[in-house]
């Protein structure tokens, strides 16, 4: 195959988008050499492979726990049912309305005091690179001093989970980044199982499920995750939304008008810019798939992004459209049915609600600080990534108040 195929090519990360259309309508089931792994693209097999429990996780024992080390993504079966159980309340529901609403709109207040006076911003820089990796850590509680050396931790561990070219200075950087990020987690978990307070890690350190309890390396690893999952992710999902909606004005006018529509945009985002564009996932057994056969034992690329443009799914795939009508937006759980920026199944993302009322709060915020928002002259934002795909920037223009 050429170089439409090649999801590692300077091509391919420039615009994925037109080799993902090749790839589903020529090569559904590809083998990449370089990356040692299979590669579907269709809506129907990715959703297959993120549902059916013959594609298991077995793969993040390589790509996650070297900075991580074990966390819920490596689990399956009862592990995993016990460990989610655990987790999950903090992330919806009361707890999420009532002691972590607060948290994501103080912070989000405060990026945007910062520059709602200047008449201008980089919406990335400024804004959506610190907004969720602040929110996760004031969430666990931590000293608000303490946020700078968060967001470098965040920025290294980000580093190590993008290092397609297997840099050994970025693979360096990342374990020093588990060492230090243990030496200070650890001994704030002991304080906090002395001192338990209303903040997520004392509800992680409280946690009971069926007898079973986290002991303090499993909230440390559960932490190191949050970075990555609840920060790159959600900060690419803000950026997108704006991003999205700025080069269509039309809708952005539709959004700032009546609110309501703001969970529309955010799910027509995540699906026509999913800030996740592919996960693995590993074969138990051999299966059949799109006229191929995938061997037991190997890895499964799932290309989210172009699984989320599949003509055989949406109509007009290509368009970024936030009043479509094959896409339910009511809330997250059941976006997840229309869309598979939160992937399917026993993995679906146990942040989708907190994402979304980050997202919300973000937006709202921003849209009301800022009247006249504009894209700046000569700005077009471009996307960068290939595994986590968003703007570099998004550099805006509004009216002073
Ligand atoms: C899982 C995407 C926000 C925490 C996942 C997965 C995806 C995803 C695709 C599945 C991974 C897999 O199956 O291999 C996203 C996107 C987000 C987002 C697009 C923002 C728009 C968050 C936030 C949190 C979070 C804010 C913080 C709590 C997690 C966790 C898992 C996960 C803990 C693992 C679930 C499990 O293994 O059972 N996310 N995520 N995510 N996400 Fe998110």
């Amino acid at each position: 195959p050429g170089q439409a195929h090649d999801i590692l090519s300077p091509q391919f990360a420039e615009d994925p988008y037109s080799s993902y259309r090749v790839m589903r309508r020529e090569t559904p089931l590809l083998w990449h050499e370089g990356m040692r792994s299979y590669v579907v693209s269709r809506y129907a097999d990715v959703e297959r492979a993120f549902k059916d429990s013959t594609f298991t996780t077995d793969n993040y024992a390589w790509q996650l726990e070297p900075v991580h080390g074990r966390t819920i993504l490596q689990m399956s079966g009862r592990e995993h049912s016990v460990r989610r159980a655990l987790v999950a309340p903090a992330f919806r529901g009361r707890e999420l309305q009532e002691t972590f609403l607060p948290v994501i709109e103080r912070n989000s207040r405060e990026l945007i005091d910062a520059f709602r006076h200047t008449g201008s911003a980089d919406l990335v820089g400024q804004y959506a690179t610190r907004f969720p990796v602040n929110v996760i850590a004031d969430m666990l509680g931590l000293d608000r001093a303490d946020h700078d050396r968060f967001h470098g931790w965040y920025t290294s561990v980000i580093a190590f989970l993008g290092n397609l070219a297997q840099d050994p200075e970025v693979i360096a950087a990342g374990q020093r980044t588990r060492v230090e990020f243990a030496a200070y987690m650890l001994p704030v978990i002991r304080d906090r199982r002395e001192h338990p307070g209303d903040d997520l890690l004392s509800a992680l350190c409280r946690a009971e499920v069926d007898g079973t309890a986290m002991d303090d390396e499993d909230i440390r690893a559960f932490c190191s995750l949050l970075l990555a999952a609840g920060g790159e992710t959600t900060d690419k999902a803000v950026a997108s939304v704006f991003a999205n909606l700025l080069r269509h004005p039309d809708q952005l006018d539709a959004v700032r008008e009546d609110r309501s529509l703001v969970p529309r945009a955010f799910a027509e985002t995540l699906r026509w810019t999913p800030p996740v564009h592919m996960i693995m996932r590993q074969a138990a057994r051999d299966v059949p798939v799109a006229g191929g056969t995938i061997p037991a034992g190997s890895t499964v690329t799932c290309l989210i992004g172009a699984a989320n443009r599949d003509e055989e799914r949406y109509a007009d795939p290509e368009a970024f459209d936030i009043f479509r009508t094959d896409l339910n937006s009511t809330n997250a759980f059941s976006a997840a049915a229309d869309h598979l920026a939160f992937a399917l199944g026993r993995h679906f993302c146990v942040g989708a609600m907190l994402a979304r009322a980050e997202v919300e709060v973000g937006v709202n915020q921003l849209l009301d600080a800022l009247p006249g928002i504009r894209l700046a002259p000569g700005e077009l934002p471009v996307e960068r990534g290939v595994f986590t795909r968003g703007p570099a920037s998004v550099r805006v223009e509004f009216d002073p108040v």
